[in-house]
């Protein structure tokens, strides 16, 4: 199970990264845009020029910003010309004329991320034609009166000969995190100021504090 970083911003990826806490990066449009004022392929290539200091070439998802078929292949060709990065994840959302896009840029050799997920059959669909991961939302899906922890376990088992993975995003609180990662999902995709709350607890802090009482100086 692995945890992934879900920003866009540089600080906050170092932050994670510098920790050790994160084996990728999910953008999309809305978090790009609130970095960038109006050119996503230089700050795309800042994100790359970190995860490639970090040395492991960690997958990095990157959303197509078009509505067709058509256009989303071109965007998937001009980002990854653009970037010129071997992890790189082309975000496609799951949609039936999509579907074909997914098809034909795994066939050509493309990393996809069927994105915008809700459903265990949207899931399998984009399994079947390629996809390398499917990123259900599950704050969307709770929004909407769906159990995400069902859906994520019901697909688990259905995706698992395609060698596709579940990333689930779309978090709301810090103990998402926890709770989707024992739902089965393969990859929870994390803001990174969740991290920080994950990291403490009230008693780790009255227990080192009592610790700090018992100071004895070294010499
Ligand atoms: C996941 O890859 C998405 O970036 C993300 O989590 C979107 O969810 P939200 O729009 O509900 O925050």
């Amino acid at each position: 199970m692995k945890l992934f970083a879900d920003s866009a911003n540089i600080a906050e990826l170092e932050s994670v990264l510098t920790r050790g806490l994160v084996r990728g990066v999910t953008t999309n449009p809305t978090t790009l845009k609130a970095e960038t004022a109006g050119d996503p392929v230089s700050h795309l290539r800042k994100i790359v020029g970190l995860l490639e200091k970090d040395g492991r070439e960690f997958p990095l998802s990157v959303q197509v910003m078009a509505r067709t078929p058509d256009e989303m292949s071109r965007h998937a060709r001009v980002i990854s010309d653009a970037l010129g990065y071997k992890s790189l994840i082309v975000k496609i959302p799951c949609e039936w004329d999509s579907l074909r896009v997914i098809h034909d840029l795994t066939a050509n050799g493309a990393q996809v991320n069927a994105t915008a997920c809700m459903t265990v059959a949207q899931g399998l669909l984009a399994a079947q034609a390629g996809a390398r991961y499917v990123s259900f939302f599950a704050g969307k899906m709770s929004d909407a009166g769906m159990d995400p922890r069902r859906v994520i376990a019901d697909t688990a088992p259905l995706i698992q000969e395609h060698g596709t993975e579940i990333i689930v995003g779309s978090l709301r609180r810090a103990y998402d995190v926890t709770d989707f990662a024992s739902a089965g999902a393969h990859v929870v995709t994390v803001p990174p100021r969740f991290f920080g709350l994950l990291a403490e607890h009230p008693k780790t802090a009255e227990a080192v504090d009592l610790f700090a009482e018992c100071f004895l100086p070294l010499s």
